[in-house]
């Protein structure tokens, strides 16, 4: 039998107050950092390296730790897939995966089945990290995971075609979005062209871009306490935006299949004015060896909304340690490595994913290469949680399904935030 959903409000200290895991199969966990033994190889596991950077880093700490070497395991490019096939490991008790890249999302889910492992917090330099990072990593006001890297929602805009257009900033309105793309798409450069595009297929992405246009409309998912609140008219006017844009062509049809990779690879060869995107494709669109067709001629700004800029979901992937893996003081020790700051450093150069160090966004030569970093920053410390729920698996289905019901035309926005409503609040009940 399936134990109640307990909805989980977005605050640590609220969370730890709160009486029941509702965690089922696992017990209640108790949150202290046990013993870590045995030394040995490990793997790695996380989504698909999409920057082809990751087995470097791996080769610099084998190199040095003979004996004790990590092996990448690569997962889907889905976020839910990799959910999937880590609970499916969790579940069998499998050894196979030892280190654990976590979505931020998946921490309450996974503390409370018990298929990660409690952290000794004083051993990593959590106070040097931004705050909401390290929230993403506490369950009940223990630490289950470190933060690795952050993401934040930015929205990329052809910078050389808006000024070919005369329109001097970017838009922080979707109106003003969208007028911006009609004296674009005027432009005989712009043949061809859409307006804009996020991640509107239906999986984690979605949930994203769902909960970021309800959020830059005013409106919830769950309030302060953690209790649904999205049938109002502010998360309507949020969905309506991509409702509406899906209708009158400012989002291309292709669209309703696009994860982050399709949508990078639209705007990287030239297809689109404007696109929400996290961090990472900064890096992949400016690369001068040919792959990008707009290298040099695209910047980023805050994300638009309804009436003035709008607020990012707070995305991001932390290390854990999975309960059933052996040699654990090695993986604690490459915990310790893979997250350090000059990693950090060094994945925000090579790959211009979000760190979750506070001083990186301070530094001078990494501003100089990134100039939106403080931009970042904000958007990172002002970033909505997703609902913070042990069964998240179930939260995020339920506002996949609503959300893609209403883009495909299936439901009217009304009817599909009405039944997310009644959904979620199952989920509550009990
Ligand atoms: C990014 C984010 C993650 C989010 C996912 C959705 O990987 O870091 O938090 O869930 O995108 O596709």
């Amino acid at each position: 039998m399936r134990s109640p959903l307990v909805l989980l409000t977005v605050l640590a200290a609220a969370a730890t107050a709160c009486g029941s895991s509702g965690g089922g199969d696992g017990g209640d966990p108790q949150g202290e950092a046990g013993s870590f033994e045995g030394r040995g190889p490990i793997t790695y596991v996380q989504g698909k390296d999409v920057t082809g950077t990751v087995q470097e880093q791996i080769d610099r700490w084998n190199a040095d730790h003979p004996g004790e070497e990590v092996t990448l395991i690569e997962l889907s490019e889905n976020a839910d897939e990799q959910r999937q096939q880590m609970i499916q490991n969790a579940e069998t008790q499998s050894d196979a995966y030892t280190v654990l890249s976590l979505d931020v999302v998946w921490t309450s889910e996974f503390a409370a089945h018990q298929w990660i492992e409690p952290l000794p917090a004083e051993e990593f330099p959590l106070d040097e990290m931004l705050p909401p990072t390290v929230e993403t990593a506490m369950y009940r006001d223990s630490l289950y995971a470190v933060p690795q890297t952050s993401d934040g929602g930015l929205l990329y805009y052809r910078s050389d075609l808006l000024e070919a257009a005369g329109i001097a900033e970017p838009p922080t309105t979707w109106a003003e979005m969208e007028e911006a793309c009609d004296a674009v798409l005027a432009l005989p450069e712009a043949a061809g062209m859409s307006c804009y595009t996020g991640q509107h297929e239906k999986y984690e992405g979605l949930t994203v871009n769902f909960a970021e246009a309800v959020n830059s409309a005013g409106g919830v998912i769950t309030d302060e306490n953690g209790t649904p609140d999205v049938d109002t008219p502010e998360a309507r006017a949020g969905l309506d935006f991509l409702v509406g844009a899906f209708e009158d062509g400012t989002i291309p049809r292709d669209a309703i299949t696009y994860k982050e990779e399709e949508g990078r690879r639209a705007f990287q060869g030239g297809d689109l004015v404007f696109m929400r995107q996290w961090p990472y494709m900064y890096g992949m669109a400016n690369a001068t060896d040919g792959s990008s067709e707009v290298a040099g001629n695209f910047d980023v700004a805050p994300l638009p909304g309804l009436d003035g800029p709008g607020a990012s979901s707070l995305g991001g992937h932390n290390l854990a340690l999975s309960s059933f893996a052996e040699n654990k003081a090695t993986a604690l020790d490459f915990m310790k490595f893979f997250s350090n700051e000059e990693n950090a450093r060094t994945n925000l150069e090579v790959t211009s994913s979000a760190p979750c160090y506070a001083a990186l966004y301070d530094d001078p030569a990494l501003a100089e290469q990134y100039p939106y970093l403080p931009e970042l920053k904000e958007s990172i410390l002002n970033a909505v949680p997703r609902p913070r729920v042990v069964e998240y698996g179930r939260v995020t289905a339920a506002i996949q399904d609503a959300a893609y019901a209403a883009l495909t035309g299936e439901k009217s926005s009304e009817r599909a935030l009405s039944d997310l409503q009644q959904t979620l609040l199952e989920y509550t009940a009990g």
